[in-house]
C-alpha cells in the first residue's frame, strides 16, 4: 500500500485510473473481511448510486483494534494531553483501548442499542470520544458526532434529523481557562428530542449537573457492570459508519452519510501515505473529533494503521500561545497535522513561543481546511519544520472522507499555497460554469472529480434527493466539490476557495443561509444578508448586513443581542465579525439579493461594483457603502 518515491506515486496514479478496481482490491486485501466482496465498486453518478466492496462484510473496529493485538498489544494507540498542562498526560494501549470499547460497546448494548441505531456522541477532546466512536462501530451503530461548540438548538436539529435513540456526553468541558457546560446544553437540547432513551454521562469537570432518573446514567457505573468481552458485528461495506453534519448553500445542515468498507480502505490508505508514518511514530492531528479530520485522521486512519494518536483537549493558546510547541517537545511528536488558521493566530503571537521548544522530532508538517497562504506556509516551514520538513496541504470535504489532493510527504515536490496533485484513485477535473472541461494547464475553473474513489459520500441522512442535487446534479456525471480551483502549468491543483455561499471562518465551514437564518430570529430583525471577507487570521470573517425593524437606539447594544442569539441558534464559531445595519439591500427587481455587491462592499473593494442599474433601488448602495465598517 505505500508509496515510497515519485516514480511509484506515478506507477501507482496509473494504475489506479486503469485499472480502478484492480487498484483498490489490491488494497482491500491488506484488511480482515468476513467474507470477500463479489465485486470491487458499482457506481452510478446521476442517481447517485454508489457501492464499494459489494458484499464484502467486515468490521472497522477489528481492523483498527484486533487486528493489532498480537504485534501492538502494549503499544500506545491514543495519547492524551489535557487542557491543564500540569495534569498528567494519558497513554491507552492497543489492549487497553480494545478493552474500553469493548467495554463500552456492552453498555451501549445495555442500555437499548442495536445495530443500525444512531447514537449522537457530545464530548469534549477526551479519550472516551474515540471510545465511543469505535464503540459504536463495534456493534454496528451509526454514530453521529457533533461538535462541543454547538448550541442545543444545533444539537436538537442534529438528533431529530437523524433520530438518535442514545446521547453520550460529559458533564463539562475544559478548553482554556474555560468551562464548557456540556450537560446543560443536552438538557437544554432534549427538550424537544423525544426519540433520545438515554444519556450517558462522562465524568470529566466535576461540574455539578442535573441527572435525570430513568433517562441519565453515569458512564463509570456503566463500564462497572458489563465485561470486555465483545464480539464485532459483522457488517456489510455499504452499512453506514457514520454520519456527520455539515453546512451547505441552502437549509439546514446535512447528514454526510459514509459507509464501513470504502471509508475503512481509504481513510487507512490516506493516512499512511500522504503522512509516511512509519511505525513509532507520534501522529499528532489538533482538530477536533467532532469534525471529519478528527473522524479520519485521529480515530480512524491511524488506529486502522496502528499507529500512535495524540489526542489534545485544549486550545492553542492556553496557558500560552506555545502550547503546540510544547506537547510536540514532551511528546517528541513526529507529524503534525494543523490548520492555517491556527498558523496564522500563533505567528502572530511571535517567535518567543517556538524558541526554547525541542521541534527536532518533527518530520512531516501537515496543513487543513482552508487555503493556506504564502506567509503562513513559509513560517511554517521555517519556524517549526527548520526548513527539514515537507509540507502536506491536504485538500478534502466532509462529503470525500479523506484527503484527495495533496503532497505524499517527501515524495511530492511542494510549492506553498499548492495542495499539488491528486492522490491515486482521485481524478480530478476543471469546468467552467456550463460543465464545459477546461483542459490543459495553465487555467482554473470549478473542481469536480469524475470518478468515484472508496470513501465518497454515499447519501444525505433521511433525503437523498438532497445529496444528488447538491453533489451531483450542477454538472451531470460528475461530483462537484463546491471549490474554484487553479491548475498551474506544472499540472499543480491549488484550492482558491468556496464558489458558492459557503464561508470557511477558521477552518470551521458555515453557510450564509444558516447565518442568516439565526440573525433573522431576532426579534426586531426585517432581514439580513450575510457575505464572507478576507481576514488575517479566520481566514474568511462574516459580514452582516441587517435591516431592523425599528431605528435602533442603540446600535452596540442591539449588535450584541443579535450575536447572542447567533451564539444561542447555531454557536459561537457562527458569529458575525461585523453587523452593519441598513435601510435595504440591494436586490434585483426579482427580488434576488445581489451578494456579488455585498461582498465587495465587505471586502472594501468599493471602487468598482460593476453594473448596478439593474437594481431595484440603486441608491441603497450608496448608503450602504458611506456606513461600511
Ligand atoms: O473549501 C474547501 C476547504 O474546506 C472545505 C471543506 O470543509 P469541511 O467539509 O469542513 O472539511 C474540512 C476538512 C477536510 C473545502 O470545500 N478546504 C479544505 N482543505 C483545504 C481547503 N481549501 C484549501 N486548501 C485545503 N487544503
Amino acid at each position: 500500500m505505500r508509496i515510497r518515491t515519485f516514480e511509484e506515486y506515478q506507477t501507482a496514479y496509473q494504475h489506479s485510473v486503469e485499472d480502478p478496481e484492480g487498484f483498490w482490491a489490491e488494497i482491500a486485501q491488506e484488511f480482515k473481511w468476513h467474507k470477500p466482496w463479489k465485486k470491487v465498486l458499482e457506481w452510478n453518478f446521476s442517481t447517485p448510486d454508489i457501492k464499494w466492496f459489494v458484499g464484502g462484510k467486515t468490521n472497522i473496529t477489528e481492523n483498527a483494534l484486533d487486528r493489532h493485538l498480537r504485534e501492538l498489544g502494549n503499544h500506545p494507540a491514543i495519547i492524551w494531553e489535557p487542557n491543564d498542562p500540569s495534569e498528567p498526560s494519558v497513554t491507552l494501549t492497543y489492549k487497553m483501548l480494545h478493552d474500553q470499547v469493548c467495554r463500552f460497546a456492552n453498555v451501549l448494548k445495555r442500555n437499548g442499542v442495536v445495530k443500525g441505531d444512531r447514537v449522537c456522541i457530545y464530548l469534549p477532546m477526551v479519550p472516551e470520544a474515540a471510545i465511543a466512536i469505535l464503540a459504536c462501530a463495534r456493534i454496528g451503530a451509526v454514530h453521529s458526532v457533533v461538535f462541543g461548540g454547538f448550541s442545543a438548538q444545533s444539537l436538537t436539529d442534529r438528533i431529530i434529523d437523524s433520530n438518535c435513540k442514545v446521547i453520550v456526553t460529559s458533564d463539562g468541558a475544559a478548553r482554556g481557562n474555560k468551562n464548557i457546560p456540556m450537560k446543560d446544553t443536552v438538557d437544554d437540547a432534549l427538550i424537544a428530542c423525544p426519540s433520545v432513551q438515554k444519556v450517558i454521562v462522562l465524568t470529566h469537570t466535576r461540574t455539578p449537573i442535573s441527572m435525570i432518573k430513568g433517562r441519565d446514567v453515569w458512564w463509570e457505573s456503566e463500564m462497572k457492570q458489563v465485561t470486555s468481552d465483545c464480539r464485532p458485528e459483522v457488517m456489510d461495506s455499504e452499512d453506514p459508519l457514520f454520519i456527520l453534519y455539515t453546512s451547505g448553500s441552502t437549509g439546514k445542515p446535512k447528514g454526510v452519510v459514509h459507509t464501513t468498507g470504502g471509508y475503512m480502505v481509504y481513510s487507512a490508505y490516506t493516512f499512511q501515505n500522504v503522512f509516511q508514518y512509519e511505525k513509532d511514530q507520534v501522529f499528532f492531528c489538533t482538530a477536533d473529533v467532532g469534525w471529519i479530520t478528527g473522524h479520519s485522521y485521529i480515530v480512524y486512519g491511524p488506529l486502522l494503521s496502528g499507529a500512535t494518536s495524540l489526542m489534545f483537549e485544549g486550545i492553542p493558546t492556553y496557558p500560552d500561545a506555545g502550547r503546540f510547541w510544547d506537547i510536540v517537545d514532551r511528546h517528541k511528536v513526529d507529524i503534525l497535522y494543523t490548520a492555517p488558521t491556527a498558523i496564522r493566530s500563533l505567528m502572530g503571537f511571535g517567535l518567543k513561543y517556538v524558541e526554547g521548544k525541542d521541534l527536532s522530532s518533527l518530520k512531516v508538517l501537515g496543513s487543513v481546511g482552508e487555503p493556506i497562504n504564502e506567509e503562513a506556509w513559509n513560517w511554517y516551514n521555517e519556524h517549526i519544520g527548520k526548513g527539514k520538513c515537507p509540507i502536506v496541504d491536504t485538500w478534502w470535504q466532509t462529503e470525500t472522507g479523506g484527503i484527495l489532493i495533496s503532497p505524499i510527504a517527501g515524495v511530492t515536490k511542494t510549492k506553498p499555497t499548492y495542495a499539488t496533485l491528486p492522490l491515486p484513485g482521485v481524478q480530478p477535473i476543471l469546468v467552467d460554469e456550463s460543465g464545459k472541461e477546461i483542459e490543459g494547464n495553465g487555467v482554473s475553473g470549478n473542481l469536480c472529480i469524475k470518478y468515484p474513489w472508496p470513501s465518497i459520500i454515499r447519501t444525505t441522512w433521511g433525503d437523498h434527493e438532497r445529496c444528488r442535487q447538491t453533489y451531483f446534479s450542477t454538472y451531470p456525471n460528475l461530483y462537484f466539490t463546491g471549490d474554484g480551483c487553479l491548475r498551474d502549468e506544472d499540472g499543480y491543483y491549488r484550492i482558491t476557495g468556496r464558489v458558492d455561499d459557503v464561508l470557511n471562518v477558521s477552518g470551521h465551514r458555515i453557510g450564509t443561509a444558516e447565518v442568516e437564518n439565526a440573525i433573522n430570529m431576532h426579534a426586531d430583525v426585517i432581514e439580513s444578508a450575510v457575505v464572507g471577507y478576507p481576514h488575517d487570521i479566520k481566514g474568511q470573517g462574516i459580514y452582516a448586513f441587517v435591516i431592523c425593524e425599528n431605528t435602533l437606539d442603540d446600535e452596540d447594544l442591539s449588535r450584541r443581542d443579535i450575536l447572542a442569539t447567533v451564539t444561542r441558534i447555531i454557536g459561537p464559531i457562527a458569529k458575525p465579525d461585523k453587523i452593519q445595519f441598513v435601510r435595504g439591500l440591494p436586490k434585483t427587481r426579482s427580488g434576488k439579493i445581489m451578494r456579488r455587491i455585498l461582498r465587495k462592499i465587505a471586502e472594501g473593494d468599493t471602487g468598482n461594483l460593476g453594473d448596478t442599474t439593474t437594481l431595484l433601488d440603486p441608491t441603497v448602495v450608496d448608503d450602504i457603502k458611506a456606513g461600511a465598517m
